[in-house]
């Protein structure tokens, strides 16, 4: 189970990304990164942050600590933003909390330098998980303290939106020629070699333990919720073993112009040879 704290103040809200998330302050004294249930892309993104975030961080890669958040709507009755007010009327009980870094900064590739061996890291859990969402344009990482932080795990694990071809889809390949880190000659290849063994079924079962009960009820084809973490553990097991040997590092292609745009590839570290950490 995740530690659970009671929002206390509503701070401020942060619009870099997609989803609203806001600033709050809670009953431990902690300042979050609130992610609403009431939120459009709905709770599967909570529950895609929980057993990524947590994975993640178990497997030694620095996630900030996850809290569950019971959230009254009336702390942000004085907000005056029309859309923060209906997202947290939307949001009442339970929510999700990150803990919030403060001075943290947007990863940014020309200004912070990442070894082959943490981008292969960080590619090689981005392709277990599937996650679409940590490409150059939008990295979803914060550099604190000297040090590369990942964040924003919402849009991983696509399978969960449609379980009856979920196997089908996990076997996939993932295409990381879009990634932030995909410039940094990520050692795809140690970086399976030292996690992959890390991914076991005992892990996954106990990061899908730490998903609450209220965001997995209802799901069709799903007894209850342990039927369902039982479907996010298959899903992820067999992935560990044999991701990395479907990371596409490749070129652009016509449809899909990957690469950083010229102003920025020209200054980044040159791009991996062909085939590297395949
Ligand atoms: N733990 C954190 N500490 C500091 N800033 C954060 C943290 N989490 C998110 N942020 C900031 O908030 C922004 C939006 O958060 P993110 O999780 O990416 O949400 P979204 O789903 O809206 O993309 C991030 O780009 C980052 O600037
Ligand atoms: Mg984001």
């Amino acid at each position: 189970m995740l530690p659970e704290v009671t929002a206390t103040r509503y701070v401020t809200p942060l619009r870099e990304g997609g989803s609203l998330p806001g600033i709050v302050e809670a009953d431990d004294l902690g300042t979050y990164v609130m992610k609403f249930t009431g939120a459009g892309q709905g709770r599967k993104t909570l529950v895609a942050e929980v057993i990524c975030g947590e994975l993640g961080r178990r497997i030694g890669l620095r996630v900030p600590d996850l809290a569950g958040i019971q959230l009254d709507p009336v702390i942000g009755l004085g907000e005056p933003d029309q859309e923060v007010q209906e997202l947290l009327k939307a949001s009442g009980g339970l929510n999700l909390a990150m803990d919030f870094l403060p001075g943290a900064l947007g990863f940014d590739p020309l200004a912070y330098e990442v070894g082959p061996a943490e981008a292969g890291r960080v590619i090689w859990f981005d392709a277990l998980i599937n996650n679409v969402d940590r490409s150059w344009r939008n990295p979803n990482m914060l550099v604190w303290h000297g040090e590369l932080w990942l964040i924003d795990h919402g849009a991983t694990m696509i399978w969960h939106h449609n379980w009856p071809s979920a196997a089908a889809s996990a076997a996939k390949p993932y295409d990381a020629s879009d990634h932030a880190l995909a410039r940094f000659r990520p050692d795809v290849a140690s970086a399976a070699a030292e996690l992959a063994p890390l991914v076991t079924e005992e892990l996954l079962t106990e990061v899908a333990a730490d998903v609450p009960d209220a965001w997995l009820v209802d799901e069709p084809g799903f007894e209850n919720p342990d039927a369902l973490r039982r479907a996010y553990v298959e899903a992820l097991l067999p992935r560990a073993a044999s991701i990395h040997t479907r990371i596409v590092l490749g070129e652009p292609t016509p449809d899909r112009p990957s690469q950083a745009p010229g102003w920025l590839a020209g200054r980044l570290a040159p791009a991996a040879p062909k085939g590297e950490g395949a």
